[in-house]
């Protein structure tokens, strides 16, 4: 049997209407918060990724998969959907007849990490892109459409977490300072920090490996070496969270692991998912649009790893699959015959309605409506048909009414409309 690629995964019925009902109330408030929605490609131009993620992160030195068409052009996989949406935004001149656009996107990612729990190949993300507003008000209302999301999906245990990595001026004393402060601990950091530690100390500080977190404790403050306008905008963020009533960790080593943030940087986490605490990132990337060949516009967005959500939210799944309104048990080809013109006549009105197609005796048809969770049953045999009526029986209550097979399919719609049924 040919199986799943490793690291990808299929999301079967009963665990889809989850991500139904994930994604319509993520629809809702997106619609609320006046977002459009932008669907590009899922594959993009090697190039592309390397350009805006940079080429020193992991993402795009370890797990993008990268492979030449037929023609030897290089292409990816996405491995997020922030490139992608202002590569859009810039091809399509997005910004000509209003420079502010709010997008969001859903779909699949693709990275070749080391599968583990919380952490796929193929991965879903709810992302959202702010393009055109510098102000950190914005970043502000992200998070909160970001907690609101959590709350109405009945998730509990969420925290942002934030920090600004200031911009292309202050950054660079930032990092002279962390580099200065790495090459003296350098003989304490794992083989990975110390290979990076050159390229990007900036990754240094967010680390998972204990020893290297011990030896990064005493690390200088990125928020320390903020220039007075980001420094200003920080605030202005945390201000802003604070009307909101929002609750925040201000977390100095949260770098991210894409190179084109500048100033707000945030994370949603939560102790719920053991070592991938992070359910949602995102922040500021005021130069891509810029480096991508755009004009200089400002921007913003977060993105919501869907699988992660999908494994915390505290919704009960039994309510949110649809079973039938009726199940159709007919006995013997002619009574099949009507029963299929009668749920057809029954689906196309809104009903949903199923039966058995083959020859099964009636308790394997009851067996099955009950399976499936069918309200109610019409059971129809030579009996019914001499009788010139079929029974209709609720599943819970046991009661049983009899319809004329005479207009049956009309008397049933007039059911549902009187909520008789
Ligand atoms: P990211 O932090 O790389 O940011 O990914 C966002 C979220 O996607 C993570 O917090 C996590 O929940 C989920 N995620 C990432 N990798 C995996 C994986 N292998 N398996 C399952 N879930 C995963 C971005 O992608 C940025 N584009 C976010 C952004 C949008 N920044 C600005 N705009």
């Amino acid at each position: 049997m040919i199986q799943l690629i490793r690291g990808f995964k299929d999301i079967l019925p009963g665990e889809v209407e989850l991500w139904q009902h994930i994604e319509d109330t993520a629809r809702v408030l997106f619609a609320d918060f006046g977002f459009s929605e932008i669907r590009p490609p899922i594959m993009e131009r090697t190039e592309l990724f390397k350009r805006s993620i940079g080429e020193g992160t992991d993402i795009v030195e370890k797990e993008m998969y990268t492979f030449p068409d037929r023609k030897g052009d290089m292409i990816t996989l996405r491995p997020e959907a922030t490139a992608a949406v202002v590569r859009s935004y810039i091809q399509h001149k997005l910004y000509a007849t209003d420079p502010v656009r709010k997008l969001f996107t859903i779909g699949p990612m693709f990275r070749r990490e080391r599968p583990q729990k919380g952490r796929y190949r193929q991965f879903y993300q709810i992302d959202a892109e702010v393009i055109g507003v510098a102000s950190a008000l914005v970043d502000a209302q992200l998070i909160l459409l970001l907690v609101t999301l959590c709350s109405r999906l009945n998730v509990t245990d969420v925290m942002p977490h934030i920090n600004s990595l200031g911009c292309p001026e202050c950054r660079p004393v930032f990092r002279k300072a962390l580099s200065r402060y790495i090459d003296g601990v350098s003989a304490d950091l794992c083989d990975d920090c110390r290979r990076r530690k050159d390229k990007n100390p900036l990754r240094v500080l967010d680390c998972k490996v204990p020893s290297c977190r011990d030896a990064m404790a005493g690390a200088p403050s990125v928020l320390e070496h903020l220039d007075p306008d980001c420094a200003g905008e920080f605030d202005l963020l945390k201000k802003a969270l604070d009307t909101l009533d929002i609750p925040y960790i201000v977390d100095k080593n949260l770098v991210r692991g894409l190179d084109y943030y500048t100033r707000a940087t945030f994370e949603i986490q939560t102790g719920l998912l053991g070592a991938q605490s992070a359910v949602a990132g995102g922040g500021r990337y005021d130069k891509l649009v810029r480096t991508l060949g755009g004009p200089d516009t400002p921007a913003t967005g977060f993105a919501i790893g869907f699988d992660r959500l999908a494994e915390i939210v505290g919704i009960d799944r039994s309510g949110l699959a649809s079973t039938p309104d009726l199940f159709v048990a007919a006995l013997g080809e002619q009574c099949r015959a009507l029963a299929f013109e009668w749920i057809s006549g029954l689906c196309l009105a809104g009903i949903r309605a199923e039966m058995e197609y083959g020859e099964k005796s009636l308790k394997s048809q009851m067996k099955r409506a009950n399976r499936m969770g069918a309200s109610r049953v019409l059971i129809v045999g030579e009996n019914e048909l001499t009788e010139g009526a079929a029974v209709l029986r609720d599943m819970k209550t046991k009661d049983q009414v009899s319809i004329p097979l005479e207009g049956l399919v009309e008397t049933l719609i007039q059911k549902v409309k009187q909520q008789a049924f």
